[in-house]
């Protein structure tokens, strides 16, 4: 397949092929598209018929480019040259990798069709692209042009799914969501990056941060809220990441840069998700960034959006009692004449006749666990009531329901009641 004649060793083009790239710049800039910007890039949406009657173009050329469903060429920021060659390289390697591999249920990386860095010689286009945010110094650019993923990426759709989320009765306070949330059902691609992240921003409460990007508070706030939302995340997202992410290291390969916007994913006609792609390869090599902080730390992270909220209550819930069941040996090994006091203590408590004395025998209990552990009360109590329920979980239950009826109970310890009671039969 000939789109273009691939850049020479140098990653230099050849004069006829840097007036077609410059042409097609222009044609895609001229159209006004600006598709999506990252931190180094500018991304254009590259129309074929924008440039359908370029003349430097053979119809050979043109067929091939009509036949190509869109597809987006990354206007790199280039600093030095050959910049482009090497992220091209990494991502076409990548490629080859995971396309080797046999499951098929793995992220993908886009199609490169042609890179190279060159020369804007046409003044004019040197300015158009400054204005667009690209910078020519020594008028070269790296240019990109690969597959367009025909969806958003993965930092987008989770503030669209956090917008979508936005309650009726929470969209009143923020007056942009309501619409958002129209323009969004419609269209996923209705709104550029920037705006989904300013009326997601504002209603999830990010701290100031002036890219389009997560920092780890943002982060955290926007799990928060999608976790509030009842927001589950396809789980075969993260599992397609995680694959590519182990093929790609067992070979040898680094991506060293995925983050939320280096993740894309793809959509087919009915908005079902059909595949995931890993996008920006500038950072990627044989070597691994030991500076960024790990792809695998941060796909963790997002497993556990995969997990509905039962599963995540009951993990919360093991771990729950876990601790208790800690605290409760400790004390149990270090100090078992006492803790054995404290034991008959609570037994007498629910044995209680009435709510008065069963509230001045919980009182004495709660002194006792504390001498014991101080600022621990609640805990040790709530891990002997669990002991005790084994024997006697009538008498517990009963103690629970009424203590927790009488209403004078401090928060914590009710807390702490309740996730005992439910796990008495
Ligand atoms: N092949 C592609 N198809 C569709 N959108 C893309 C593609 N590549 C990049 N984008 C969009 O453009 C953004 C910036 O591209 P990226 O390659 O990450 O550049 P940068 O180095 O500036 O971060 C991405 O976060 C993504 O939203
Ligand atoms: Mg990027």
């Amino acid at each position: 397949m000939e789109r273009f004649n691939q850049s020479t060793e140098s990653g230099k083009s050849p004069e006829p092929e840097r007036q077609k790239i410059e042409a097609l710049i222009n044609a895609s800039l001229a159209h006004g598209i600006k598709f999506d910007e990252g931190q180094n890039a500018i991304v254009l949406e590259v129309d074929p018929d924008d440039f359908a009657d370029q003349e430097l173009l053979s119809d050979s050329e043109k067929e091939q480019i009509m036949a190509t469903d869109p597809f987006v060429s990354k206007v790199l920021r280039v600093f030095s040259a050959g910049h482009s060659q090497k992220e091209a390289l990494s991502q076409i390697e990548a490629g080859k990798i995971l396309a080797e591999q046999s499951d098929e249920n793995l992220a993908k990386v886009p199609e490169i069709y042609f890179h190279s860095d060159i020369e804007i010689k046409d003044e004019v286009l040197r300015d158009k692209l400054a204005k667009a945010g690209v910078e020519t110094a020594g008028s070269q650019v790296g240019v990109l042009l690969m597959y367009r993923v025909k969806g958003v990426d993965f930092l987008n759709y989770l503030l669209q799914e956090a917008i979508k989320k936005c309650p009726a009765q929470e969209a009143e306070l923020h007056p942009n969501i309501g619409i958002a949330q129209r323009a969004l059902a419609r269209d996923p691609r209705a709104m550029s990056t920037e705006e989904v992240f300013k009326t997601a921003a504002a209603l999830i409460g990010f701290e100031e941060d002036e890219r389009v990007r997560l920092n780890p508070k943002n982060r955290d706030r926007l799990f928060t809220y999608l976790q509030k939302h009842d927001f589950v995340l396809n789980p075969e997202i993260i599992a397609r990441a995680e694959k590519a992410i182990n093929s790609l290291n067992q070979n040898g390969f680094y991506h060293n840069d995925l983050t939320e916007r280096n993740m894309m994913l793809e959509f087919d006609p009915n908005g079902q998700m059909s595949d995931i792609y890993l996008i920006d390869f500038e950072k990627s090599g044989s070597e691994r960034d030991q500076d960024f902080g790990g792809e695998m730390a941060i796909l963790s992270q997002y497993k556990l959006l995969g997990e509905d909220r039962d599963v995540r209550q009951q993990k919360e819930l093991m771990n729950f009692f876990g601790d208790l069941e800690k605290t409760k040996l400790r004390v149990k090994q270090a100090r078992s004449e006492d803790y054995k006091r404290l034991e008959e203590t609570a037994r007498y408590m629910l044995r209680a006749k009435d709510e008065r004395s069963m509230s001045l025998a919980e009182k004495n209990a709660l002194v006792e666990a504390d001498y014991l552990l101080g600022g621990k009360a609640y805990e040790l109590l709530a891990g002997i009531l669990i002991d005790l329920s084994l024997e006697q979980s009538e008498q517990v239950k009963k103690y629970i329901d009424q203590r927790i009826q009488s209403g004078d109970l401090s928060v914590r310890y009710q807390n702490y009641l309740s996730r005992v009671r439910s796990k008495i039969q």
